[in-house]
C-alpha cells in the first residue's frame, strides 16, 4: 500500500510499509518526488524490489529515478543495489565509510557502473538536491551503524530516521503515528537497547535534532512520531536510555565453553 505522507502538488513524500515478502523484517521504503525528480530512500533487498518497482511506477517513471539512497549498509537497506543500477539511471548515495564495502552487494558486471554513479556522503553530512529541493543527510553514526545518515526534507519537515525509532508492531497499525508514547515503548525498547551504540551518542543526536525541530520523525521500521508533543517524548526517552556498550559487561564476553570442552 502507498501511504502519502506529504503532497503540495509539486513536492510529494510517499511511504511503502507492507511490501517485504516472506520472512524478512517489516521495513518502510520512502520516495520523495519534487518537480518530476525523485529520490528513493532505503529500498531494501530482493524481498522488496519487484513489488516496490511496481508501486513506484504509479508515481514516477522509475528508470528516470535521480537517486537511490542508503542510510547505511544493512541488507534490509540496500541489498537490491544491482537491480537499481540495471533498471534505472540513478546515482547511488551511501555513507563514505561504506564506499568500499558496498560493491560486495553488487554483481561483478555492475561494479564499474556503480562506481561511476556513486556519491559518498562525508561523515559530517551534506545536502543532496532532488530537482531544486534540498534533501539533507544528517549524521546519525552509531545509531546503529558506524557510518549512518538520516534524511531531512525541509519542505515537508519530515526526518527519515532510519533504524532510530524503529518498532515492531501489528501490520494494521503501521500507518498510524504513535499517540500513546508510553504504550509504544515496549515495541521498540529491546531493539534500541541492543542496536543503538550508547547513551552518549543518543544524547548528542537528541541535541542536534532539537535544533532541527522536525514536525514528523519517520523510521525505517514500524510507526512514526508526528507532532511536537510525541516527538518531545521520544527525544526525552532516548536521552535517558542506556543501550549498546553501556549495557555490556564481562558476562557478555565469556567463552561459551572452556577450551577442551568444545567437541
Ligand atoms: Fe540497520
Ligand atoms: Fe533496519
Amino acid at each position: 500500500m502507498t501511504i502519502e505522507l506529504y503532497n503540495d502538488g509539486n513536492h510529494k513524500c510517499f511511504s511503502y510499509e507492507d511490501i517485504v515478502a516472506g520472512h524478512g523484517v517489516q521495513s518502510n521504503q520512502f520516495l520523495i518526488v519534487h518537480d518530476g525528480h525523485a529520490a528513493l530512500i532505503d529500498p531494501g533487498g530482493d524481498l522488496t524490489y519487484s513489488n516496490l518497482y511496481e508501486h513506484l511506477n504509479h508515481e514516477i517513471t522509475v528508470k528516470d529515478l535521480d537517486y537511490v539512497i542508503a542510510s547505511h549498509q544493512d541488507p534490509d537497506i540496500v541489498s537490491s543495489l544491482s537491480h537499481w543500477i540495471a533498471g534505472t539511471g540513478c546515482k547511488i548515495v551511501v555513507p563514505a565509510i561504506w564506499e568500499r564495502f558496498i560493491p560486495h552487494l553488487c554483481r561483478s558486471a555492475k561494479v564499474r557502473e556503480m562506481q561511476k554513479r556513486l556519491i559518498a556522503i562525508p561523515d559530517k553530512g551534506m545536502a543532496l538536491h532532488v530537482g531544486d529541493s534540498p534533501l539533507v543527510a544528517i549524521p546519525a553514526h552509531y545509531l546503529h551503524s558506524e557510518g549512518n545518515f538520516q534524511f531531512f526534507d525541509p519542505v515537508s519537515n519530515i526526518l527519515f530516521s532510519g533504524d532510530l525509532g524503529a518498532s515492531f508492531v501489528e501490520l494494521e497499525t503501521l500507518s498510524d503515528p504513535v499517540t500513546d508514547f508510553a504504550a509504544h515503548v515496549p515495541h521498540m525498547e529491546d531493539f534500541h537497547r541492543r542496536f543503538m551504540g550508547s547513551n552518549k551518542i543518543l544524547r548528542l543526536w537528541v541535541n542536534m535534532v532539537r535544533e532541527l525541530d522536525p514536525d514528523w520523525i519517520v523510521p525505517q521500521h514500524g510507526r512514526s512520531f508526528r507532532g511536537k508533543p510525541v516527538i518531545g517524548e521520544f527525544l526525552s526517552w532516548l536521552e535517558g536510555l542506556e543501550c549498546g556498550i553501556d549495557l555490556m559487561t564481562q558476562d557478555d564476553y565469556r567463552l561459551p565453553k572452556r577450551p577442551g570442552e568444545w567437541l
